[in-house]
């Protein structure tokens, strides 16, 4: 019977402990999961490739992307490539690409978009070499 309560009282306690762990990851880490590239191709030329192309030198309404993977990782210095890319999809006019104009891109994506669906495009972008 003791034995029992210790067991219990021990799966409790891990059960609490993962709680809390998944807690802290959730608000201590700001980005997202892992995306997946193939998925985020898909989503990026339904929902971005209007404006965005991603060979290089072909401007559309925004700039081309062509690169973008390695050239996101030196925009801002202490910022990840992910990150960067992250917030300019969520928050476009945190950083406005030089000779263009703030506010063209729709900041409206975090709301359109599913969660995994950034995380995907981001994933997608990170390919872009
Ligand atoms: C209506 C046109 C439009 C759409 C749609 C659009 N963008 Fe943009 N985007 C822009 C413009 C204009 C800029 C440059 C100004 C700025 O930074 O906001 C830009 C900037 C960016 C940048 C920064 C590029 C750099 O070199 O700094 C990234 C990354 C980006 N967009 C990704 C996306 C992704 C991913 C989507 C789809 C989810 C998307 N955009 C949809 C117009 C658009």
């Amino acid at each position: 019977m003791r034995t029992s309560l210790v067991v219990l009282l021990l799966v409790l306690a891990l059960t609490l402990f993962g709680l809390a762990a998944c807690g802290t990851a959730a608000t201590s880490v700001p980005s997202g999961g892992a995306g997946d590239a193939v998925a985020g191709e898909a989503a990026f030329k339904a929902n971005c490739s209007g404006c965005h192309s991603v060979e290089a030198g072909v401007t559309r309404t925004g700039p081309s992307l062509a690169g973008i993977g390695t050239a996101a990782g030196t925009m801002v210095s202490g910022t990840s490539a992910e990150q960067f890319l992250r917030q300019s999809i969520v928050d476009p006019n945190a950083q406005v690409t030089a000779g263009f104009s703030a506010g063209i891109m729709p900041g409206t994506f975090s709301a359109r978009l599913a969660a995994q669906q950034i995380d995907d495009i981001v994933a997608y972008l990170l390919t872009l070499k």
